[in-house]
């Protein structure tokens, strides 16, 4: 069955057509992060403009004259005004063509972006059934959540960690805008600290607090302290340590290359301390989630995904533990509409009047109200 698949939740107009829940026939996005890096962040007005203007291209690429045998959409979480352009879209190209239309949660999504192959460059096998690696524990961490949920079979989750502030990603991105390295900060925070590591392997790093939320909050709505993060602590010490260290800066004498960005050797300390605290925080909270509940696989996405101290740390972990671990292409970490065909496969599909009263949801929580298409 070939799905296309429709996202508008946030800055990027993407469209794919996914077979079979896996294999990406075409993925196109149109990311608008320059019309919003003027402003340090995402601009709901701007953002649901540029929508309007790119959809009906980015969505005629991806379907590339093929045909198609039902349309899905993010319905939510996100900004309303970008979640509505996808959706209006979405109905109406449904209509048009006269086939089914599915709504995908995006959280859920970013949890399916590991199990997409392209035919042309990857093994098949490499890439199996999502339902046979379940029972499952997921990670999503991007640039507006932070969510650990427990995955006992394909669709179903149950939320046992999140944030109580930030998401990972608007930490990365609000200390890139206290340093002065721009927006989005988590590409750069990561290339400078890998090039920094690299050169000074085993040097001390400033210890900057490790999100770890304080037990009995009530923020924590009944989760577990232990398997929760909080990065508000960690953003004030950043700015302490900036205030209390005037001498400190991007630019000097003695700047460099880390890289690809030219950085003193002391800003790119900060940088680096600030980073591992972050990928210090998930990952503890991934080894305790592991240890309170055992599973074969592990299922980690979404942009910041992509971090490479994330990454290495996460895979030392799981081969420690024996834990199968899938993390998504690096074209597939940030948000793309490839995850939504894909997981739409395993989705309800809604046809006629029912389809035209689905409605963009923009707190939609992950688990709510979605069906399995084998329970229907
Ligand atoms: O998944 P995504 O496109 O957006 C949401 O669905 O929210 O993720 C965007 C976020 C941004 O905060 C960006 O700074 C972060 O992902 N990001 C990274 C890296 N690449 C992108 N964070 C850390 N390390 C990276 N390499």
């Amino acid at each position: 069955m070939d799905i296309l698949g429709i996202e508008t939740s946030c800055d990027e107009t993407s469209a794919a057509v996914v077979r079979d829940g896996r294999e990406v026939l075409s993925n196109v996005v149109y990311t608008q992060i320059p019309l919003h890096r003027p402003y340090g962040g995402v601009v709901p007005e701007i953002a649901s403009r540029a929508h309007v203007e790119k959809i009906r291209q980015v969505a005629g690429e991806a379907l590339g004259g093929r045909k198609i045998d039902a349309v899905a959409v993010t319905y939510g979480p996100g900004l309303a005004p970008a979640l509505l352009v996808g959706v209006n879209a979405a109905k109406g190209i449904a209509k048009s063509l006269g086939v089914p239309l599915i709504g995908v949660n995006h959280i859920e999504a970013h949890l399916h972006s590991p199990f997409l192959f392209d035919p042309s460059d990857d093994k098949e096998t490499l890439f199996p059934d999502p339902c046979e690696e379940c029972p499952a524990l997921g990670l999503v961490v991007s640039g507006g959540n932070t969510i650990l949920v427990d995955m006992p079979k394909y669709g179903k989750y149950e939320v046992i960690g999140e944030t109580l502030d930030d998401a990972a990603g608007e930490a990365f991105d609000k200390a890139a805008k206290l340093l002065g390295l721009g927006y989005p900060g988590g590409l750069v925070i990561d290339r400078i600290t890998t090039a920094f590591l690299a050169e000074n392997p085993g040097k001390e790093l400033i210890p900057f607090p490790k999100g770890r939320p304080r037990e009995g909050v009530s923020a924590l709505s009944g989760l577990p302290a232990a398997l929760c993060v909080s990065f508000s602590g960690l953003k004030t010490a950043l700015l302490r340590y900036v205030q209390t260290h005037p001498e400190l800066s991007l630019s000097g004498p003695d700047e460099r290359d880390y890289g690809g960005r030219v950085v003193t050797p002391a800003a790119a300390h900060v940088i680096a301390s600030y980073q591992e605290a972050i990928v210090g925080a998930v990952v503890d909270r991934v080894r305790t989630a592991l240890a309170m509940r055992p599973r074969k696989a592990f299922i980690l996405g979404g942009g910041v995904s992509l971090n490479s101290g994330i990454r290495k740390e996460l895979t030392k972990l799981c081969a420690e533990k024996g834990v199968k671990l899938y993390m998504a292409k690096p074209k597939y970490t940030g948000d793309n509409g490839a995850m939504i065909a894909g997981l739409a496969m395993y989705r309800r599909r809604v046809e006629g009047e029912a389809a035209m009263r689905m409605d963009a949801t923009p707190s939609l929580e992950i688990g709510d109200g979605e069906t399995t298409a084998e329970e229907i």
